[in-house]
């Protein structure tokens, strides 16, 4: 079937989504738009990127979000792009978005897809040039369409995800996403303006050498943590911290290694958020044979309390998330 059948590398976005949608023989093609509506946005996010030095849109937008942070000028544009293009694309009713408290009805109430996304991830390093992402989670809506969404179709357990993915601005601009059968890598050739399969059925290596965490926050970790970093020393691995999400995981992804954003005296539950940041993430990494959790519980099966609930997160390959669980079991 199609499923087996691995599409070259160099087959465009466009045409992997149409084949993959004829594996699903019931599947009415709003997916598929959807992810091509996802792929629109985040060309035109890439394109605002990489002029904002030359155009007054770098620096910070003088407001602050819901989460407290200063938000930056392209936080807002790339929220706009993203809920101006779901909004236009007709398949989502309502989106979680970090930069908004509250769930954003797009009018679109036939819609049968929810989307939570952080639209702009790693939004301290827009003004000094390194790589930044966009992270999208979509759900199908559980409450009966001809009505806006409620807070049941977007407070939905990660198990829930139809479809998780990235993109990445970076040297080059990816997109990664699965819809639960593996993930794929594409390629953004702006001289076209195509995504190009470049890194088909993507699968992480069961361990690594590499640990991502926040050194500076090491006076405030768990003994657990702080055990399970000493481990890592102790077996001189690398230290590589980015300080985008986005950027540290794809990187651990390809290369094997482990994410942690654990519980600091700054961000008693951790920083990053479940519905937008850790679950999308822990679908992928799942299905490209990784694991993910709090530490304790598998991240796909925290229950949601509210749509901007943070999470700890140790993400990436099987075997040193398993080493740190261990710790974490230790303290
Ligand atoms: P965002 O820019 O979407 O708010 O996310 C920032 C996150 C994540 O991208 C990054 O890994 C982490 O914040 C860095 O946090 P610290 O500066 O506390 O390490
Ligand atoms: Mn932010
Ligand atoms: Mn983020
Ligand atoms: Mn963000």
């Amino acid at each position: 079937d199609h499923n087996k059948l691995a599409l070259p590398v160099g087959t465009t976005l466009d045409r992997f989504i149409m084949r993959k949608q004829e594996d699903f023989p019931y599947a009415t093609g709003e997916l598929s738009q959807l992810l091509r509506d996802i792929a629109l946005a985040a060309k035109i996010v890439n394109r605002e990127i990489n002029r904002s030095g030359l155009i007054d849109i770098a620096g910070a937008y003088g407001n602050r979000n819901v989460q407290g942070e200063d938000q930056q000028k392209l936080d807002v544009i790339a929220n706009i792009r993203f809920i101006r293009a779901l909004r236009n694309g007709g398949e989502v009713c309502t989106i979680i978005s970090e930069e908004d408290e509250d769930m954003i009805q797009t009018g679109n109430d036939q819609g049968k897809y929810v989307v939570a996304i952080d639209p702009l991830d790693g939004s301290s390093n827009i003004d000094v040039n390194v790589s930044i992402g966009t992270i999208f989670s979509i759900y199908r809506r559980v409450s009966p369409t001809g009505r806006p969404g409620t807070s049941a179709d977007c407070l939905q357990p990660g198990t829930h995800q139809v479809a998780a993915g990235y993109v990445i601005y970076g040297s080059s601009t990816m997109l990664v996403y699965t819809t639960g059968n593996g993930v794929n890598g594409f390629t953004y050739e702006p001289s076209l303006g195509e995504f190009f399969l470049s890194h088909p059925d993507i699968q992480t290596p069961k361990t690594g050498a590499i640990y991502s965490i926040n050194e500076g926050a090491s006076d405030t970790f768990s003994p657990g943590v702080v055990a399970f970093v000493k481990h890592c020393k102790d077996a001189s691995f690398s230290a590589r911290y980015i300080g985008s999400l986005v950027a540290d995981f794809h990187r651990n992804l390809l290369k094997g290694g482990i994410y942690i954003y654990p519980a600091t005296g700054k961000a008693p539950k951790g920083k990053l958020r479940l519905m937008y940041e850790c679950n999308p993430l822990a679908f992928i990494v799942e299905q490209a044979g990784g694991r993910s959790s709090d530490g304790y519980q598998r991240t796909l099966s925290i229950e949601p309390k509210d749509c901007h609930a943070r999470c700890p997160i140790f993400i990436g390959s099987q075997d040193l998330v398993e080493q740190a669980e261990a710790f974490m079991a230790q303290e």
